[in-house]
Order: C-alpha cells, then structure tokens, then sequence
C-alpha cells in the first residue's frame, strides 16, 4: 500500500485551476525530488500532503486513510513541512529547540539534540545562541532539526537549501540522505538539477498543475 495516494487530486482558488487531476502514489522510504517550472504548483502539492489545505476534488490517503478524516495533531506529528524561509520565534536557539518538548509535556532529549546539532554542523553550544545572530545557514538548519527532534514519518522540503551556499547545502543534503536511510520518506522541491538528481530515487516534475513526468531514478 502506498503510503501517500493522490486519486484524482485538483486544487482550485475560485476559477483559476492550481492543480488539475493528480493521481501519484509515493512509497514508504521513498525520496522524491519534486521539481518544475515556477508558479507550476509545486508548493500547493506539498501542503495537500500535509494537509496545510485540503483538495477541492479527489481524495489524498495517508497509509490507506482519507487525510480529511485524519485528526490534525496526528497528522502533524507523521507528516512534517518546512517552509523555504525558516520560521524561527523567541530570542535564542533554546527557545525553538525545547518548545516541541513543552508543548508534549516532556522533558528535553539532551542526546537526541547534541545527535542533531552534530549531523547538522552546528557547535554543541548553539544552544544559547542568539536568534538574531544567526546566519541564513544557521537559522535554516536550526528550523529542520526543531522539526526532526520528533521523527517523523515524512519530511516534505520546500526549496530548503535555494539560499545556501556550497557547503551548508552539502550538510543537509547529508542530514537528509542519512534520515532517509533510516527509513523518513523525504519529498524535496528544488529548482537545482543536480541536486534533485543527486539521492532522490525518483523525480516527480510538475508543469503547467500537471504532473509531466515520474522517473525512476534508481
Ligand atoms: N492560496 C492561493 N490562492 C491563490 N492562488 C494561489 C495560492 N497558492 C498558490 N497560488 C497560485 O498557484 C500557482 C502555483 O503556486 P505554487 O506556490 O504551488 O507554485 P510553485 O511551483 O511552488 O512555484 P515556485 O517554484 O515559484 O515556488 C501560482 O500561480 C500561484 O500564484
Ligand atoms: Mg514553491
């Protein structure tokens, strides 16, 4: 059973047709790079997934379930989205990294964070770094591990790595293989050819609302 199944899926904002009848299935561990021209419904497909909206035609089932039925803080905690443009709140570093622990009442995974600072690249004493002090690079790899340190079951990426140089693209890409080989199916929007070849095992363009193509990569 697929994992995640669009049947017949269009997205529509009044007259104007976003997406236009998708049917794809995407298997657990599968890494799907998501590529396709701007404005072509990239995005839109990736918050149908997680159901950041809902489709105005069709049904998206998760593990054989309508998403629709599905109650959204489950939801939330198998399926996880992150914004292009990272979203960080509070003043420092800690404030982002112990509030996924706060708002489950638990205590903080000491281990489970230093393991994340450490497959991300980031100083064992982020902690106590000052928001505002932080690079573009930085702030984009403390958004994904404050969204890792509760595993999900998919991980959908919105041009995550288009403002990052060499070096940090290189690091998440790495985090993000290595979280797919643990079993986290990875679905990853670039506008970067390469890199949308580079792991994905299969490559999903969208054109024009329309899925063009899959291809099977390896
Ligand atoms: N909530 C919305 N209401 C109306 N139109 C929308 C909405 N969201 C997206 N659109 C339109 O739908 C189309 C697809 O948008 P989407 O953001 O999915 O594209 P994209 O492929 O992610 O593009 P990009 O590569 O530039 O990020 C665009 O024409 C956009 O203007
Ligand atoms: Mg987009």
């Amino acid at each position: 059973m697929a994992q995640i199944k669009f049947e017949n899926v269009s997205y529509r904002d009044g007259e104007n047709t976003i997406l236009r009848s998708l049917s794809v299935d995407i298997e657990q561990g599968d890494y799907v790079s998501v590529m396709g021209p701007s404005g072509s419904g990239k995005s839109t497909f990736l918050k149908l997934c997680c159901h950041l909206i809902s489709p105005t035609e069709g049904r998206i089932l998760l593990d054989g379930n309508d998403i629709m039925q599905q109650d959204p803080i489950a939801l939330r905690k198998k399926i996880c989205y992150c914004f292009q443009t990272p979203v960080l709140f509070g003043d420092t570093v800690e404030d982002n990294l112990l509030f996924p622990y706060s708002i489950r009442k638990q205590n903080p995974d000491r281990e489970q964070i230093d393991s994340l600072f450490s497959k991300f690249h980031m100083p064992p004493d982020s902690m106590k770094h000052e928001i505002k002090t932080l690079s573009g690079g930085e702030k984009q790899r403390i958004a994904l591990i404050r969204t890792l340190l509760f595993r999900p079951e998919v991980l959908l990426l919105d041009e995550v790595t288009s403002a990052l140089d060499v070096d940090n693209t290189l690091i998440v890409e790495n985090a993000v293989k290595a979280m797919n080989q643990e079993g986290i199916t990875v679905l990853w929007v670039t506008h970067n050819p390469e890199q949308g070849r580079k792991y994905a095992d299969k490559l999903l363009t969208i054109e024009g609302g329309k899925i063009a193509a899959l291809e099977v990569l390896r």
